[in-house]
């Protein structure tokens, strides 16, 4: 049989075709869920005993926006370990408050919260729209959970003209956080009356006696595209890091990376961007419970999965900040790493990243048999350096781990860029790791 021969391109296009229908972390997950369905995944429920066979293929969601996906070894877990990559399924952006609607001279805006650290200002001027989940009641009483995605340009936060302020290019480009961020939905008269934000949700929920709550994600409606005189480049929304889920996904739903031995996995998180603490953010319970599960499910010996543990890695995958020519001071000039030069491992010896000399030099080494270049990254000494799930999945397991990522340009920006030959990069020794 052969094989079919993906290129980059197609990789990246497959990348960008999975942010554009996932404009929200609900729907991430949704989206993954439906290419599981292709590879005949069985979703498994936290509230059912589970009965696991060898080589099945099984997912567990929590909270709608976390999702652990994995493949059942044909060997115990005690003897091999669990392989383990994690990333998350939320970017920075505005979510819409509760009470969101104000009306002022004719016009109907919503009131945002920030979610995570946005670049608020790369906010402006776009096309903006909602995604997210919302519940209601129905007429008979019942209480429903369900997805909307308005995917044409329904929201705006347009700039004050430059005449109007004065010193933007010198100062910045900056809105005061409660007062300025309010987005223009509609504008309003006698026949056209405010309320059209509910009026908009009611017509997607055709189920919907009474709309009780929701989580909404503001998102620009813009696709995803190559840039570049060679397409060398791509920009979309959460690159950061919708990237990393889409590489681990890639790597894992590959045939022969399917039949290996070993208990594979894709942990994939919400809630990163806000810290993790959650129930089914990455500092939560859910991985140790889903990996307890397992162990128990095919073993009797409660030190079982303590050996399992102790056989572990975890690859914890998010992305990294490329060498921006324009401003070189803002790096350790000894750590520049540059988008389409390979991918990205992440080290911080204060444990903001989880690798250490020994799982760098592990990675280095799958980097190689996969035939794939790496760049060192290390922060400057005088900025405060970002974190990831590494560290907080790794020391609630005990398990090794290491930091890696693909060098990308305005991470939490709106409309973000990478290079197209590190996210097939990055696929291929995700995929050695998981085959070795
Ligand atoms: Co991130």
């Amino acid at each position: 049989m052969t094989k079919l021969q993906l290129t980059p391109h197609t990789q990246a296009q497959a990348l960008l075709d999975f942010i554009d229908v996932s404009p929200s972390p609900w729907h991430a997950v949704k989206t993954i869920e439906t290419q599981l369905a292709t590879f005949q995944f069985q979703r498994l429920y936290e509230t059912d005993t589970w009965q696991l066979e060898t080589g099945g293929r099984y997912y567990v969601v929590r909270g709608d926006s976390s999702i652990i996906v994995f493949v059942h070894g044909q060997k115990a877990v005690a003897e091999t370990g669990f392989k383990i990559i994690g990333a998350h399924t939320d970017s920075p952006s505005l979510r819409i408050k509760p009470n969101p609607t104000t009306v002022t001279a004719a016009l109907e805006r919503l009131n945002v919260e920030i979610y995570g650290g946005a670049i608020l200002a790369t906010f402006a001027d776009r096309e903006l729209s909602f995604a997210g989940r919302v519940s209601y009641q129905t007429e008979h009483g019942e209480l429903n959970h369900e997805l909307v995605n308005f995917s044409q340009p329904l929201l705006r936060l347009p700039n004050l003209a430059i005449h109007l302020n004065r010193g933007v290019n010198e100062e910045g480009l900056k809105f005061q956080k409660q007062n300025e961020l309010s987005l223009i939905l509609a504008n309003v008269s006698e026949q056209l009356p405010a309320l059209q934000f509910m009026t908009l949700l009611q017509s997607q929920l055709p189920n919907a006696a009474k709309i009780l709550a929701w989580d909404l994600n503001v998102f620009d409606t813009q696709k995803g595209s190559f840039w570049g005189a060679n397409n060398e480049f791509f920009a979309n929304g959460q690159i950061d890091n919708l990237a990393s889920c889409h590489a681990a996904l890639r790597a894992l739903l590959d045939e022969s990376v399917l039949q290996n031995d070993s208990t594979l996995v894709c942990a994939l998180f919400d809630h990163e961007e806000v810290g993790s603490e959650s129930h089914c953010g990455a500092s939560g319970s859910f991985l140790t419970d889903t990996l307890r599960r397992i162990s128990d499910a095919t073993s009797e010996n409660s030190q079982d999965f303590s050996r399992a543990m102790a056989h572990s890695f975890i690859i914890s995958a998010d992305m990294a900040h490329a060498f921006h020519p324009n401003f070189p001071n803002a790096y350790d000039g000894q750590h520049n790493v540059h988008v389409n030069q390979g991918v990205v491992i992440k080290v911080n010896v204060n444990q903001r990243y989880t690798s250490d000399g020994v799982s760098e030099a592990m990675f280095m080494q799958w980097c190689e048999q996969a035939n794939v270049p790496y760049q060192l990254y290390s922060h400057r000494n005088d900025l405060p350096c970002g974190s990831t799930i590494g560290s907080m999945v790794s020391s609630k397991l005990g398990v090794k781990s290491v930091d890696v990522g693909n060098p990308m340009w305005a991470m939490h920006s709106c409309r973000e860029s990478a290079g197209v030959f590190d996210h097939s990069a990055m696929i291929q020794v995700m995929k050695q790791f998981f085959q070795n």
